[in-house]
């Protein structure tokens, strides 16, 4: 779907209505460096869907502004236009204190409600102060949203778990608003969600909303049963909505994407050619001689990087021939250092390179290249385009947006995708090397068959994923997102 299709869609349905989206992470962080204030697009799966869809729909968008330069460049409500060089859309930013963002991000956002809903076995750490400065912050959001909204109708559009309790804050106010949630990490299943201390609050919080989504189909299932459990209100499976205290909240999948045609320009740029000389000096050493298993996450214990390494590691000792032959190239972009589990998985994938190269590693080879950095949206291209395989070895992942980038990126038609079953990204891209990250025998067999794959059946898999991505792109998500929204209004006028 074309941009400026997405946007017709939403100027009809929305007819004049002001459409504000509202995030934790902002699109642009401004930073302070020597030379002045740099631009920073952060990573994020849930800023590189929204991006293109706002910069194609316009209205504002309402983010934390955590860059250190961030106040400098603002008017005095906090907004600024963006992008930069061609601005599209409004971005306001909200501020929240040091101790806040302590309690609301680090704490409620990524201790407690992050680990909940991916169940990898990393336990969640539930704090009442930091319960408490999640509802304050969430009261901001709604108060920044109200400012934008003055008194005109709007479509108010949520992202993530940052913000569960921001709907029923807006509805509370203003019933007129019509509310959108979505919900960009997996929903776990009731017995998993049951342990969450302010369980009837934090889903009275979330049946505020109109429509909530989900990547697929089976989280929306999780969440009908854990509101069913939980709290009292009429789930009904045949609409898949709830209704709480009469109003309807509809419950639906709607599977993300990315910008597959600018991808697909992208990957011919000159900043795609400039990135990847970059990666060849700074690697040294013939590494292109050698296939390329490349992996660019965050820095995550969701991602199952460890299991990742530990799973090239048999391969080499199990598959000798491979030895001298493939690079493991780990792009690693830093990510929630302030949480203590994030700096100890840091620790472990240093002690575990060391380890994997020490064993294998010749005058001329270094089988493991861990590149910690924040990485660009070009380098990232650069690196799939290089790609052999691009590994995605998530634990569990909503949907994971490297996976639907290597495909767009791949207009050679080459390429091999090992993917976790564990990801949304799974249902759609049945043509990837599938696997079980936890079965490291099984992944350490499958990396073994990426090498061996000839080239036909490389290039067959790829197309089907390619023709597959091309036709569900991130326009399609948001006109569809819209849609819905269009749909269940009638079905309300109808009831
Ligand atoms: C996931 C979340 C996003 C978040 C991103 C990066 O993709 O769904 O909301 O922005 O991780 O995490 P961070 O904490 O740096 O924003």
């Amino acid at each position: 779907m074309k941009s400026s299709e997405l946007a017709e869609v939403v100027s009809r349905i929305s007819a004049g209505a002001k459409v504000i989206v509202v995030s934790n992470r902002e699109p642009y962080v401004h930073e302070r460096i020597e030379e002045g204030i740099r631009v920073v697009r952060p990573a994020s799966g849930m800023v590189t869907a929204l991006e293109p869809i706002v910069r194609a729909v316009g209205g504002t968008w309402i983010a934390y502004g955590g860059g250190s330069a961030d106040r400098l460049v603002v008017d005095e409500r906090g907004r600024i236009a963006l992008p930069p060089d061609d601005p599209k859309f409004i971005l306001k930013r909200v501020w929240v204190s040091r101790t806040e963002e302590k309690g609301y991000y680090q704490g409620m956002s990524n201790t407690a409600l992050w680990p909940l809903c991916h169940i990898v076995y990393k336990r969640p750490d539930f704090s009442r102060s930091d319960w408490e400065a999640y509802k304050a912050v969430n009261r901001r959001f709604c108060e920044a949203v109200l400012e934008e909204a003055g008194t005109d109708p709007a479509i108010v559009f949520i992202q993530d778990y940052h913000f569960a309790l921001l709907s029923r804050m807006i509805k509370d106010e203003r019933p007129d608003i019509r509310v959108i949630q979505f919900w960009h990490i997996p929903w776990p299943n009731r017995e998993a969600f049951r342990i969450f201390p302010w369980e009837e609050e934090l889903l009275d919080g979330l049946l505020g909303n109109d429509i909530l989504g989900f990547h697929i189909q089976y989280h929306c299932n999780n969440f009908l049963d854990t509101v069913g459990r939980a709290i009292e209100s009429l789930v009904d499976y045949e609409h898949f909505r709830v209704f709480r205290g009469g109003h309807p909240t509809y419950v639906r999948p709607f599977p993300i994407s990315v910008d597959y045609r600018q991808i697909e320009t992208d990957i011919s740029s000159s900043e795609v050619e400039k990135r990847r000389t970059r990666f060849l000096k700074e690697l040294e050493g013939d590494i292109l001689s050698t296939k390329l298993y490349v992996g660019a996450d965050r820095i995550d214990y969701t991602k199952g990087i460890v299991e990742r390494l530990r799973a090239f590691d048999l391969m080499l000792s199990r598959y000798p021939d491979t030895k001298t032959k493939v690079t493991m190239l780990q792009l690693a972009a830093p990510s929630r250092t302030a949480v203590a589990a994030y700096r100890k998985l840091n620790e472990e994938l240093d002690e575990l390179v060391d380890q994997i190269n020490w064993r294998h590693q010749t005058e001329e080879w270094i089988p493991v290249r861990f590149l910690r950095a924040h990485h660009d949206y070009y380098a990232v291209l650069a690196a799939c385009r290089m790609a052999n395989v691009l590994l995605v070895t998530s634990l569990h992942d909503g949907m994971n947006l490297v996976a639907k980038e290597f495909i767009s990126a791949r207009t050679d038609g080459d390429g091999i995708l090992l993917l976790s079953q564990y990801t949304g990204a799974s249902r759609e891209l049945a043509d990837a090397l599938q696997v079980n990250p936890y079965d490291l025998d099984q992944m350490a067999d499958a990396m073994y068959a990426a090498f061996l794959m000839p080239e036909e059946e490389r290039r067959q898999r790829m197309e089907r994923m390619r023709n597959i991505l091309e036709k569900n792109d991130v326009y399609r998500w948001g006109a569809n997102i819209f849609q819905e929204l269009e749909r269940t209004s009638f079905l309300e006028g109808m009831s």
